[in-house]
């Protein structure tokens, strides 16, 4: 069960390069016209030096600082990621140490559904480890696993990180969490970890492993599995129903299909993947942020959050917005 917490903070961080559509012209057999049309994006941030870490660890450090409370005061971080730099410990045990704090710290791996998983299972956690404040953060290099010679993948993809502080409260502000999949029987969507050799087996040289994906399965799954979450909430907000919803931004035109599908206005979803690109698990964050600093999000919105991606998964939770 969700327990009685709020979002009490909030931060972003993305790296400073910015990769315009007109740059990837450069690199490979693309263009501006077709990326926007088929995805609306125009840029992105890429890392150049920076780690996916180092940008959780900014983003979480922007969180607190928002919240107002010192980092003695969390007691658990989870972190979601696909391209933590750092097997193990994971990109959790980094923050908590930027942060300066001994705490709970797990990661979790859940693709573009990653930030949502994270906030269904901390705020499921807090009550039960009698934990007051928890730091969810989403951080990805996606440019690092995509596949710089592919135009179908490469050109959708950017770094970046978002957190949020969680408080425990009186009030239930986050509601009707929903997580789900489908089998990926056919690896439509995947990336493999290299095949180190070892004294007894492995290859020699592996090739190195990027991110593939059969664009046209996922959209197809995407669109089913965020229309059905969406619904589900829906029905369970009953007679006070979300507004607003903040959706992984993988595309444009699967937000615009999903708009129409569940019958509600464009202006009611926020959509800022045309500065982002795909950031994977941190494009809700990111996205949240942008929207309570443009005045999108306010204080008493009742909002949805919804994520989708490899597995395939898929979820959503309901938030009364509290900032
Ligand atoms: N520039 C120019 N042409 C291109 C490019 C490009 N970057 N990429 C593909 N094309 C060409 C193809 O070669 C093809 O040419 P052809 O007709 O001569 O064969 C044509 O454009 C159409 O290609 P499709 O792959 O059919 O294009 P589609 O309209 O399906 O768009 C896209 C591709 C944007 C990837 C879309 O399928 C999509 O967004 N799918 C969902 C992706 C997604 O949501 N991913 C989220 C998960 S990612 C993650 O979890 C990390």
């Amino acid at each position: 069960m969700i327990d009685k917490v709020e979002i009490a903070g909030i931060g972003s961080s993305v790296p400073e390069k910015v990769v315009t559509n007109f740059d990837l012209e450069k690199v490979v057999d693309t263009s501006d016209v077709w990326i926007k049309k088929r995805t609306g994006i125009s840029s992105r941030h890429v890392v150049t030096s920076e780690r996916s870490i180092d940008l959780a660890a900014a983003a979480a450090l922007k969180a607190i600082d928002h919240a107002g409370i010192d980092g003695s005061d969390i007691g658990l971080i989870i972190g979601c990621t696909i391209t933590s730099e750092q097997i193990t410990p994971g990109m959790s045990s980094f923050v908590a140490k930027q942060v300066g704090v001994d705490c709970a710290m797990m990661d979790i791996s859940a693709g573009c559904t990653g930030f949502v998983t994270g906030l269904i299972t901390a705020s499921s956690m807090m009550d039960t480890l009698n934990i007051d404040y928890a730091v969810v953060i989403a951080g990805e290099a996606l440019t690092k696993i995509a596949n710089w010679s592919d135009r179908s993948t490469c050109v959708l993809f950017g770094d970046g990180a978002g957190a949020v502080v969680l408080k425990k409260g009186d009030e239930q502000k986050m509601h009707y969490p929903v997580l789900t999949g489908t089998r990926d029987y056919d690896n439509v969507l995947i990336c493999k970890k290299e095949d180190r050799k070892t004294p007894f087996g492995g290859v020699d040289n592996p090739p190195l492993e990027y991110i593939k994906m059969d664009g046209r399965e996922v959209f197809t799954y995407a669109v089913g599995a965020v229309e059905d979450v969406l619904r589900r909430m829906q029905k369970s907000c009953g007679d006070k129903p979300y507004t607003k919803v903040i959706a992984h931004q993988a595309n444009e035109k699967i937000l615009d299909y999903v708009v129409r599908s569940i019958g509600m206005d464009k202006d009611q979803f926020f959509i800022n993947i045309s500065e982002y690109g795909n950031t994977s698990s941190a494009t809700i964050p990111i996205a949240m942020c942008d929207a309570l600093e443009q005045g999108w999000l306010q204080k008493g919105d009742r909002v949805a959050l919804v994520g989708f991606g490899s597995g395939l998964s898929c979820g959503g939770i309901v938030i009364d917005w509290t900032l």
